[in-house]
């Protein structure tokens, strides 16, 4: 048994000691925790647990929800309402802000969460994970849904829980990415992972290819470099994974580097992205900066977006610093029409004219 190692309560006490506010923090913090601890113990039940499995209707996303979408929910609200510390939550599995019963107390902050990701994995026992963002609460009182529409930079918490052959807990409250793993034994979060950084090079991407054909030409054309390997312009061969669980991927990234994209596709004009802006790209944009990687829509820094309703979805491209900047670099030249030589006026005409001729 190893005396004095860092729980998570010990480390929020250090980290949050000199801010305005910080106790109140670090007990929210633990409070998600404390739903974090329930949630993998409902997964890790699998098929004896009876929460496998779909329910009839569909959440405001159009999707179907999983039993433990629901029970995940209603896990982390009862953890987080009572205590005075949070003024009201949105999920990712509620239409509107969550209200707080009116015997509690009004806190200072609001928590937005996903309380599972990547819940198509559940009924296959693959990795999942849960969620969440802290902002400040910008007045007192029960909020209303544009008190929620801040932009990413302005979080004071974030942080994600993953569901895979050990629990993780990884966080950041503004002073690095942390990650702590779930001693099973004590029921305890342990420091296991201070200060992670993520490599700025790296040979490994992530994305779903089967939308390959609604890509847009900047995405297309740096997977396709990736592709081509060591005889391409890349001049070394990539490595490819795909969980379908954003966490998992982020997880690997955190670890050992590399790109996840979810981008911008053509699939449904209205979806800009898969990827919900509150609850999915700015909790794990903050984690990724804070750990010395990049986090974009492509065109922009995504912590710097101003959401304008509480489920928006946005592309998400985010990882490695050197190859985010050159996935940027790659959409700006489209933008620009840098990358088509061949489409330069004069060519223009000659199409234009060669097409007068056969007609
Ligand atoms: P959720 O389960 O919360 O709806 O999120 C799933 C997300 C994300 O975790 C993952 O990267 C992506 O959806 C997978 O999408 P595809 O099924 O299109 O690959
Ligand atoms: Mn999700
Ligand atoms: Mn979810």
């Amino acid at each position: 048994m190893h005396l004095g190692r860092t729980t998570l309560s010990k480390f929020l006490i250090q980290q949050l000691r000199d801010i305005d506010g910080g106790s109140d923090l670090g007990a929210l913090l633990v409070d998600v925790a404390a739903a974090v601890k329930t949630i993998a113990a409902m997964t890790a039940k699998g098929a004896l647990g009876g929460f496998l499995g779909e329910l009839d209707n569909l959440n405001i996303q159009g999707e179907t929800q999983k039993k433990l979408d629901v029970l995940a929910n209603e896990t982390m609200i009862r953890s987080c309402e009572w205590g005075g510390l949070v003024a009201g939550m949105v999920s990712e599995e509620l239409e509107a802000p969550y209200v707080l019963p009116s015997e509690f107390e009004r806190g200072r902050y609001l928590l937005v969460f996903d309380p599972l990701d990547g819940s198509s994995n559940t009924d296959v026992n693959v990795s999942v994970g849960s969620i969440f963002s802290v902002l400040v609460h910008p007045r007192p009182g029960s909020p209303s849904e544009h008190d929620y529409l801040q932009p990413g930079h302005r979080q004071v918490a974030a942080g994600y829980a993953i569901y895979g052959p050990a629990t993780m807990l990884v966080l950041t409250v503004g002073k690095g990415t942390h990650g702590f793993t779930l001693d099973r034994e004590i029921g305890n979060f342990i420091l296991t992972h201070p200060n992670l950084a993520i490599p700025a090079r790296s040979s490994e991407f992530a994305i779903n290819a089967s939308n390959a054909r609604f890509w847009e030409p900047p995405v297309q054309r740096y997977v396709t470099e990736c592709q081509a390997g060591l005889a391409g312009v890349r001049e070394r061969d990539f490595n490819m994974r795909w969980i379908a669980s954003m966490v998992a991927e982020v997880h690997r990234i955190l670890m050992r580097g590399g790109v996840f994209m979810y981008p911008r596709d053509t699939r449904d004009a209205s979806r800009p992205g898969r990827l919900r802006l509150l609850y999915e790209a700015n909790p794990i944009s903050l984690l990724i900066e804070q750990a010395g990687g990049r986090s974009t829509t492509g065109r922009e820094r995504i912590l710097e977006l101003a959401p304008d309703a509480l489920h928006q979805r946005v592309p998400v491209i985010l990882g490695s610093r050197e190859e985010v900047e050159r996935i940027e670099r790659y959409h700006a030249d489209f933008d620009a029409g840098t990358d088509r030589p061949f489409e330069s006026p004069l060519f223009h005409e000659r199409s234009l004219f060669r097409a007068e001729l056969t007609v």
